[in-house]
Parts: structure tokens; sequence; C-alpha cells
């Protein structure tokens, strides 16, 4: 075989066969446009879980009012553009003629230019303002959830109200009732995050000492997905959120059993032996309503001895929710996510109230986390200069305990 072909990725078989060295122009135009469709039509799946050109709210669609005859805007001016540029390189490109005469200015496709463009931006700035002040009106909404972002979570505090007799604290996933408005106050404990469920609502960053306050409401039933979207140090691209939207009955009962203290687990059970474990390893940071110390006393988590943020997530209804740690794991198999993803917005309501049972318990993740959590996340879990850290430390917690532990927190409905 000659030398030259030993750089060739297919190598012939017969010795007499002719192979380009390189792929021929056209398969190389071919490559680049199955690439380019490729990347375009993965942008498109049917059921993207963060897809802001699929509202499921009020808001979220005054959103995309806007958004869509801008977007149709701008592609018509790319593409006149586009091809303006092309036909200029084609038209006048240097074919060794003389050359042209040289003049400066014209002042008819300037003033031309300039009318145009200056148009088409007046003509989009109409419907972006009116769009900016609709949303920022957050008045009128029926339920006021406080929301703040920490590394690398969200919590979500309802203060109490109508319909809500005692404060809710709660991680991970935002509850909402469907086709109601509902007022998110959002703010953060260390550094600027930024909170957004793509289906429900536009971003509103999270700035420590501020308030900002967003609007948030979704037609049906169901999980909308979200993400924070400033980065926020190690773990950014692990600080998700989701926003559960439950129909106004349903989420009366979720009401209910949130404001429930934790039972305390029978004597002797395999869950006692985990809850002795929490209250030795857990509870310095890790609240749980209605746990109690040997003496009576309520077991209080202080978090802001240990951490950047000053708080942990409270854990008294773990199990009422469908992931942990910040909402980077699932707490469902597999199948049970896929199950509950997969529900109708009628089935929804009283699956997901339903909690995370034995067998649905994503125990092997779940397990993975106690044993030592920062090599599941990224995080700086040892102490600063001040003694806090950011996110949950390695506890060197013994196999047995860990089982202990998760039987304690599969109780924690
Ligand atoms: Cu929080 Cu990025």
């Amino acid at each position: 075989m000659p030398a030259h072909m030993a750089s060739v990725d297919h190598v012939p078989t017969d010795p007499g066969e002719q192979m380009p060295i390189r792929p021929r122009p056209a398969r190389r135009r071919r490559i680049a446009l199955t690439a380019g469709l490729g990347v375009l039509l993965a942008g498109c799946a049917e059921n993207a879980p963060q897809d802001t050109w699929q509202p499921a709210g009020p808001d979220a669609r005054t959103i995309d009012n806007l958004q869509q005859p801008v977007f149709l805007a701008a592609g018509v001016v790319g593409v006149l553009v586009f091809a303006a540029v092309v036909y200029c390189i084609v038209r006048f490109r240097d074919r060794g003629q003389a050359m042209p005469s040289q003049s400066h200015g014209k002042s008819a496709v300037e003033i031309g230019g300039i009318v145009l463009s200056a148009s088409i931006l007046a003509a989009i700035a109409v419907p972006t303002f009116r769009t900016i002040f609709d949303l920022a009106d957050t008045s009128g909404c029926d339920l006021t959830v406080n929301v703040t972002g920490q590394q690398w979570w969200w919590e979500y505090a309802y203060p109490a109200q109508d319909g809500i007799e005692a404060p809710i604290v709660t991680s991970g996933e935002l509850v909402i009732p469907t086709g109601e408005c509902v007022l998110l106050r959002i703010t953060s404990r260390d550094v600027i995050h930024s909170f957004w469920i793509p289906k429900l609502n536009g971003k509103r960053d999270a700035v420590p000492g501020r308030i900002h306050t967003l609007r948030m409401e979704a037609d049906e039933p169901g999980i909308y997905a979200g993400q924070c979207t400033e980065f926020c140090g190690l773990s950014h691209a692990n600080m998700k959120m989701d926003a559960v939207a439950l129909n106004g009955a349903d989420f009366a009962t979720w009401v209910s059993s949130q404001l429930a203290p934790a039972e305390a687990a029978a004597e002797g059970s395999p869950a006692a032996e985990g809850e002795a474990v929490f209250t030795q390893q857990c509870v310095r940071c890790h609240q749980v309503n209605g746990l109690d110390d040997t003496d009576g006393n309520p077991l209080i988590a202080q978090a802001d001895q240990y951490l950047v943020a000053g708080a942990a997530p409270n854990l008294t209804h773990l199990m009422s929710r469908t992931s942990f740690a910040g909402a980077t794991y699932s707490l469902l198999t597999e199948s049970c996510r896929a199950d509950l993803l997969a529900a109708t917005p009628e089935e929804f309501g009283a699956m997901y109230l339903a909690g995370v049972t034995p067998e649905c318990l994503n125990r092997i993740e779940l397990e993975e986390w106690l044993r030592n959590a920062p090599s599941k996340k990224p995080m700086y879990p040892t102490p600063n200069a001040e003694g806090l850290g950011r996110g949950m430390p390695y506890l060197a917690i013994s196999e047995g305990d860990v089982d202990k532990l998760v039987d304690y927190l599969i109780t924690l409905k």
C-alpha cells in the first residue's frame, strides 16, 4: 500500500481500490448539513421539560406572545442581511476587473437604512414595554411564597395567610395551586442565583439583601422543571428546581399534610434507630419539625453555625417531594418517576400526594448521598476561616447507620 494512504481512516481492503485521502467537498457538505440539522432539531423535542416555546401558564404565554413575532421579525431581517451579504460576495468578487470608481457615502441608502431599522425597533418596542409592565404587575396574587436561593438549593417558605394557617417551609419543589396567581418574593442567603421555570414565567435574579417579585401561574397540574440561571459556584449546574402544580383541592390537602409535625418513630423499630442517628448526625443542620431531644425539648437546627447560607433543607416531609440534594437527585426510581411524569392532569394530584412509597424510593442514590455527599455533588464542604462550609460535608457515617437513616427518612411523609 502506498505510504500516503496510511492516513485514511477507511483502509481499503482491496489493494487496487482507490480511496480519497480526505472526504470530498460534497460529503463534507452533507456531514455539516446533517450535524447542523441535528443540533437544530434537538431544540425541537416534543416534550422538552424546560421549553420556553411551550408556555403552560398565562405569564409564560404573555412572554410567548411577544417572542413569537419578535423572533419572526429578527428571522426575516437575518435572512435578508445574509442574502445581501452572499449576493455582494458573489456579484462583486475580484475577477481581476478594473478598480471601480471610489465614492464615499450614499445618503439615500444611509438614511433609508436608519429609518427602516429605527421603525422596526420602534414597532417591537411597543409590545415589549407593554409585556414588561404587564409581567411586573404582581398585585392581586392570591398566594405568597418566599423563595430563597442558596448554594445549591431553593427554599420555599409559605407565610401564614388565607388558606394556610401556619408557616410552611419546604425545599426542592415549589408547590402551587393551578389557575391562581402566586406571588414569589425571591432573595438569596449567599451569592446571586436566578430563579427560572421556563414554562411558567421568565427569570428573576435572587440577590442577597434584596427582594425581587415574580408571578407564577400554571394552567394544569404537573411538574414544571427549572434551573438556576446565574453562575453561583461549583454546583451551579446542579441547582435545579421544580414547580409542582396541584388543583385547588389537592393543594389544600398538601397544605394540611405539610402542617403536620413528623410522627415519632415507634419504639424499638428500625426507624427509631435511624431517628437516633439523625439526632446525632443531621439535626445540627436539618430541621425535622416535631423531633424532640431525650428531655422532650424540640430539636432546633442550627445551620447558621455550620453553613455560609445559614440554612439547610427542612426535612419534615421529605418523602412528600420527588427529589433531594437541591433537586439534583430523584427520590423516585426511574420507572416511578416516569409514571408520575406520564400521568394525565387528572391523575397527577393523587399520584403526587401519595409521596414516595418504599417500593418507589431511589434507595441506592439516597444511600450514596448519605455515605459521601460531596462525592455526589461538587461543593465546598470544608469549613472556611469562619468555620462555615457550603453544602453537605462527608460525615463518615457507618454502613449500618446509613441503612438506619434511610429507614427513618422513609417515614418522613
Ligand atoms: Cu444558583 Cu446558579
